[in-house]
């Protein structure tokens, strides 16, 4: 009786070992599948921390692209600033109003004459204000309006108070019909150490309809490349 009831006792010994040890097995695989899925969660909130670092990185970059250029114009009668506009709407650049410190008379047939005589003169009108952070620009667009088959002086005022250096200069002009006459020569004359891209001309009375080709000009020089 004593051997039956120590067997039995044993028996119930070793049955509850053997649960107790079943009971543990499946706690550490618990902790096992835990650690495993917190480890997948850390991986993909780096992952996913790692792709938004990326991207904001990638939005810098394209806002600094699109401040590293800058479209400079003058113009009397708006068409040189509508095409200013639309170029600065395609590159998503900064705009610089090249403005006379004293104002051109407003009578046409007077100022046929007053940009003769400047021309004659070899004048340097003076300009209203200077552009903020010229060093940060790489790419410049200059635009005027064919004045007596030249660009108005006041666009040599602009050029001969940067340095070019470094800097690429794209020209554009507005006109009657004579295009950029003799200015170009002289554009690049005064902005020495500018590198020249090629020009776009657009007729005053055609600058509204003209984004479709201002579109393309842009996008052949290649300025993201
Ligand atoms: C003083 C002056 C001189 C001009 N000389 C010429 C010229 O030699 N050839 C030409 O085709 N157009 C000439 N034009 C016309 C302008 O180039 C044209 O109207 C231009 O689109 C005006 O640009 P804006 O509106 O930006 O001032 C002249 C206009 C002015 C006011």
């Amino acid at each position: 009786m004593k051997k039956l009831f120590t067997f039995i006792l044993s028996a119930a010994l070793i049955f509850s070992m053997a649960a107790c040890a079943g009971s543990n097995s499946s706690e550490e695989q618990n902790v096992q599948q835990n650690n495993t899925s917190s480890e997948t969660a850390v991986e993909e909130t780096e992952e996913q921390e790692k792709a938004e670092e990326t991207a904001q990185a990638e939005n810098v970059d394209t806002q600094q692209q699109g401040n590293r250029t800058l479209v400079a114009y003058f113009s009397w009668s708006g068409n040189t600033e509508q095409m200013a506009k639309m170029i600065q709407e395609e590159t998503g650049a900064d705009l610089f109003e090249i403005s006379p410190a004293t104002a051109y008379t407003d009578d046409y047939n007077a100022l046929l004459d007053q940009a003769q005589q400047e021309q004659r003169d070899n004048a340097r009108p003076e300009i209203s204000a200077e552009v903020e952070n010229w060093n940060d620009y790489d790419v410049v667009f200059v635009g005027y309006p064919d004045w007596w088959n030249d660009a108005p002086m006041i666009i040599y005022t602009f050029l001969e108070s940067y340095d070019w250096s470094g800097k690429t200069l794209i020209p554009f002009c507005t006109s009657g019909g004579s295009g950029f006459g003799q200015s170009l020569d002289s554009v690049e004359e005064s902005s020495s150490g500018a590198v020249m891209g090629e020009g776009l001309h657009v007729l005053g009375d055609n600058v509204a309809g003209a984004q479709e080709d201002i579109n393309e000009w842009i996008s052949a020089l290649g300025l993201n490349q």
